[in-house]
């Protein structure tokens, strides 16, 4: 049992779908290119009928990517899917994913359609995608609670619809891998066209057993697997393509499989979705955690002296971590940034070169030593403010023991510059105030706030993640900085610019008036 195992990235898709994960435009044009650059074979771009954005979003992936086949998610309804095509038709390779629910649950309580209206859907929507497009996905959501003699009956219907790809999601996180892969044995061995098809995988993690139970369907027939970005998604996410590609890789003695995944990629991948999310990566995580080869014990650190194989299974620079060098500092020119730009992958246009290049040299003025990681968090920063329609100009902050703490910030919105000065609960608590002042937006709750340093030292540049939500909604925004209040800011000010795009309207329709 041998073969190439085809990675399906649902970042953009699934991914985006966890709480204030959502990517404008640019941001997932950015991604994009990063899974071409680490060999997804094809990238779920976004739910064309969703938004307009979402739809813009796909259709620039779908002109933009060079290699990989580019995605659209449609539930089973003819507008859906027309939408969807709409949306893929430009790509080199473009492939339409239609889905309905199959279990009794989903048919009965979400759908209100009996089964035999269900394999009727199944049958009309995957034929209709066939007649526009050659690639066709069909996703039986919920088939982990399916009764298999009825999945058997619509898996058969649509590969004869014109099915390429079967896709059979753990949509709850509820399978184990014994159930998983017995489900996959048991379909592929009953169902009489399925040798027409590429079957798939699709797991979310809720009881932390999605990457187990993707491989668990690798070993029984699956050949395509449905993954994202250090597991982001819905819940408590989706399987995490690192994982399971390293795991394909390192235990390749007992999964003899290959993926095109090219995996000194995967450290820029997780390190660019978790800027652009804001969704920290947890330091224990696998693979692109910060702890995932820190080696604490002394008998640990005894071994790896002596041979780094006794506690590792696989070297960091395999997955493109440590690869970090000191690099620029304050006498470097634009040549030499402009190469480290190349190096880790940025393209710049020359307006945010020239912006980038600026915060560069002030950052070199304040700190000694500037590493990869360092132009990583200041070029995201500079990067995703581009289009902001509020930008942070100034900000002061008196804080002390003795208190009262004050901000005063000054914001631009929309053009307009707008001072505020607000006294607070501690010099946070001051400059979102000040924020608040400026930018009323009294239905928005903060959800969380949070900091770590990008590298070590004192001197180390903060990071730091907002979390802000309103009516449903939920917005991440990110902020850098080597002030920790001014990284505040910026990070509150990127969510707050995030909700007003998803809100739709104008910042100015939204200031304060007098
Ligand atoms: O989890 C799920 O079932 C899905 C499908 C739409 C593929 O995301
Ligand atoms: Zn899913």
């Amino acid at each position: 049992m041998t073969g190439r195992i085809r990675i399906f990235d649902t970042t953009l898709r699934d991914g985006e779908q966890s709480p204030g994960c959502s990517m404008n435009l640019e941001e997932k044009l950015r991604v994009a290119a990063q899974l071409e650059a680490l060999g997804v074979d094809i990238i779920e771009a976004g739910f064309a009928i969703a938004s307009e954005g979402d739809f813009a979003a796909i259709r620039e992936v779908a002109r933009q990517c060079e290699r990989a086949t580019v995605a659209s998610l449609a539930r089973a309804s003819i507008g859906d899917i027309d939408r969807a095509w709409a949306a893929v038709k430009g790509a080199r390779s473009p492939r339409i994913h239609t889905f309905i629910a199959t279990s009794p649950l989903h048919m009965r309580v979400k759908l209100n359609l009996s089964p035999e209206a269900v394999l009727d859907a199944i049958q009309g929507s995957v034929a209709h995608a066939r007649n526009l497009c050659p690639d066709v996905e069909w996703s039986a959501e919920d088939a982990t609670r399916t009764d298999p003699d009825f999945l058997c009956r619509a898996v058969e219907i649509a590969i004869r619809a014109g099915a390429t790809t079967i896709n059979l999601p753990d949509t709850v996180g509820y399978a184990t891998p014994e159930t998983y892969g017995a489900m996959f044995r048991d379909i592929i061995s009953r169902v009489p066209n399925a040798g027409e098809a590429v079957f798939s995988t699709h797991c979310h993690n809720d009881l932390g057993l999605a990457v187990a139970n993707t491989l668990a369907a690798i070993m029984a027939g699956a050949r395509q697997v449905e993954a994202t970005v250090n597991g982001i998604g819905e819940r408590a996410g989706n399987a995490a393509v690192e994982e399971i590609a390293m795991a394909l890789h390192v235990r390749r003695d007992v999964m003899p499989f290959t993926t095109g995944v090219n995996a000194g990629e995967i450290t820029r991948a997780s390190r660019m979705v978790s800027g652009i999310t804001g969704m920290a990566v947890q330091a224990n995580k696998a693979i692109v955690g910060a702890n995932a080869f820190a080696h604490e014990s002394g008998i640990h650190q005894d071994g790896m002296i002596k041979d780094a194989s006794t506690y590792e299974i696989m070297t960091p620079a395999s997955v493109g971590q440590g690869a970090t060098n000191l690099i620029l500092g304050k006498h470097s020119g634009r040549a030499a940034f402009r190469q480290k730009l190349d190096e880790l992958g940025y393209a710049l246009s020359d307006n945010e070169f020239g912006d980038a290049f600026k915060r560069f040299k002030d950052l070199a003025d304040a700190k000694k030593a500037i590493w990869d990681e360092d132009i990583v968090a200041l070029v995201d920063d500079e990067v995703l403010r581009g289009h902001d329609a509020i930008k942070v100009v100034e900000v002061e902050v008196y804080c002390g023991s003795t208190g009262p703490q004050r901000a005063i910030l000054t914001l631009s919105v929309d053009g307009v510059e707008t001072t505020a000065a607000v006294r607070g609960n501690g010099p946070v608590d001051a400059l979102f105030a000040a924020i608040r002042k400026i930018v009323p937006h009294d239905a928005a709750t903060l959800q969380l706030y949070q900091v770590h340093a990008v590298t070590q030292g004192t001197d180390a540049q903060a990071e730091v993640s907002v979390m802000l939500a309103e009516a449903g909604r939920t917005v991440r925004g990110t902020g850098a900085d080597v002030d920790t209040l001014v990284a505040s800011a910026r990070a509150y000010v990127n969510a707050l610019n995030k909700l007003m795009v998803k809100r739709g309207r104008s910042a100015l329709g939204e200031m304060a008036t007098g």
